[in-house]
């Protein structure tokens, strides 16, 4: 088959991370690093896609996308048998290789795009993808000759001091012409500081074949980043901030302070939205066009339509704000919760599988779960559902224009009729029809001069 197929090392632990975690599935703007890597190259419409799993096989096999197809490396004897692993399971395949590392996140389908452009240009048997970072070292040098072809490469703990001193290095992205790195991974030995198997060999073998060899230089070298510690992943999500907020930004949307402001890649976001520092907006959430997103939101997962407000501090999961309605300050959206068209949800409001309809309001201390609230009611401070008898959930439904007063406790399964009034106070355990009032309070006692009484009797005593 010719065509273009791409493989992706994932299999190491990432020893320098310190972590249980696979290092490939370490999050990176809310998601693993490996799906970075696989939706730039997804970009390039390969014909096949072949990763080659070892630690966490399993939680590395669930991010695949559709047709991709894993090669197991039971044990990690290097990048070079890393390679072979996913080429044996090519089967006979004959055409270009992209071999990419799990853990440059921040490689672009466009320059690997340019690598692939070059090295089907050159002919070459083997283009290896090289920047020239402020700070080489770590990496691979590129070894080139007087005429500036690349005659090999050369590890950092292999390196001497001259070739320490070279500043171009591998970035570990390379095109292969598949028959010709089946030929020379056979002559790859450990033998070398790590006493593993390098790919990086591939280069000089290819060399002394006769084949090809191509350098390619990125201009932008943090693409080239390798993640291998927390603080290059630490590194890498500012790298990737800043990409996705500029993109953001580019498209019409304010962000006042792009440092604090974290957007994960699945996000969509309206013209003339405004976000304010200190905003988490994570996973497929969608906001709308002129959206305020004050100060301090978590947003997971959730929709805020059109010329809606969260005022601050407020965590949405699952749920949905329609046009025009506001959020908080200090409001909890919890998974199932809507909000209708101008609804307004204010502080320490709690909400749970609650639908609020439009124009409702719920100002003040509440928690409203397994609700259904219809059109302009006003939920008055300290409302409770109590939805939880220990043992189930039920639902309150509170019809069309209803006056709730404050601090009413509703015990659900329990429904109020269009236009009713509940009086303050009220612990609620009956339906009420519509547009009557339910009061339930103990009548109130007043005895006139008791309090000044009893300060003369405390005196008294103590005299
Ligand atoms: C590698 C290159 C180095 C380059 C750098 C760029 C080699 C020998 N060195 O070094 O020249 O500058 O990348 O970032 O290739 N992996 C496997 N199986 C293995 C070993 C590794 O799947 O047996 C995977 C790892 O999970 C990782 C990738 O290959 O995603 C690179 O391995 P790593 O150990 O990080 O290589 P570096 O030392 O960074
Ligand atoms: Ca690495």
């Amino acid at each position: 088959m010719k065509g273009l197929a791409v493989v992706v090392l994932a299999a190491g632990l990432g020893t320098r991370m310190k972590s249980s975690l696979a290092k490939v599935l370490h999050p990176l703007a809310g998601s693993p690093m490996l799906s970075h890597v696989l939706l730039s190259v997804t970009r390039l419409r390969p014909d096949k896609v072949v990763v080659v799993v070892g630690h966490q096989a399993d939680k590395v096999r669930a991010l695949l996308p559709d047709g991709a197809q894993t090669a197991d490396q039971k044990e990690q004897l290097g990048t070079a048998h890393a390679a072979l692993t996913g080429l044996k399971r090519l089967g006979r395949y004959d055409g270009t290789l992209l071999l990419v590392s799990g853990d440059t996140p921040l490689m672009t389908a466009e320059t690997l795009r340019r690598l692939l452009d070059a090295h089907k240009k050159s002919g070459a048997q083997v283009s290896i993808l090289t920047a020239s970072p402020a700070e080489p070292k770590g990496y691979g040098r590129i070894i080139r000759d007087g005429s500036g072809a690349v005659k090999g490469i050369v590890e950092e703990k292999d390196a001497s001091p001259a070739e320490k001193s070279i500043g171009e290095i591998n970035t570990g992205t390379y095109c292969f012409d598949a028959k010709a790195l089946g030929k020379a991974l056979k002559s790859v030995r450990a033998e070398n500081a790590q006493k593993e198997f390098y790919l990086t060999d591939v280069a000089a073998i290819a060399r002394e074949g006769g084949g090809k060899v191509l350098g390619v230089p990125t201009d932008d070298p943090e693409e080239a980043l390798g993640i291998n510690s927390r603080a290059d992943l630490a590194r890498a999500e500012r790298t990737l901030r800043n990409r996705i907020n500029t993109r953001h930004m580019l498209s019409g949307v304010t962000i006042i302070d792009p440092e604090t402001t974290y957007i994960g890649t699945g996000a969509v976001i309206g013209a003339d939205t405004v976000i304010y520092p200190g905003n988490h907006i994570n996973g497929d959430t969608v906001i709308g066009r002129g959206v305020a997103l004050h100060p301090g939101n978590v947003i997971t997962d959730s929709t805020v339509k059109d010329g809606a407000e969260i005022r601050g501090y407020s965590v949405l999961t699952n749920a949905c704000v329609d046009e025009g309605a506001a959020v908080g300050p200090f409001a909890h959206l919890r998974p199932g919760s809507r909000l209708g068209r101008g609804a307004r949800v204010g502080n320490f409001v709690e909400l749970k599988k609650a639908l609020i309809g439009e124009g409702a309001k719920a100002s003040h201390l509440s928690y409203l779960g397994d609700a259904v609230i219809g059109k302009n009611v006003n939920v008055g401070a300290g409302t409770i559902t109590c939805n939880y008898d220990g043992f189930e959930k039920f639902q309150t439904v509170i019809e069309d224009d209803v006056f709730v007063g404050s601090d009413t406790q509703l015990v659900a399964p329990v429904r109020v009729g269009r236009g009713a009034v509940i009086a303050a106070g009220t612990t609620l355990t009956k339906d009420v029809p519509a547009d009557a009032l339910a009061l339930s309070r103990v009548p109130q006692t007043v005895r006139e001069g008791w309090a000044a009484e009893q300060r003369k009797r405390k005196a008294k005593a103590k005299a």
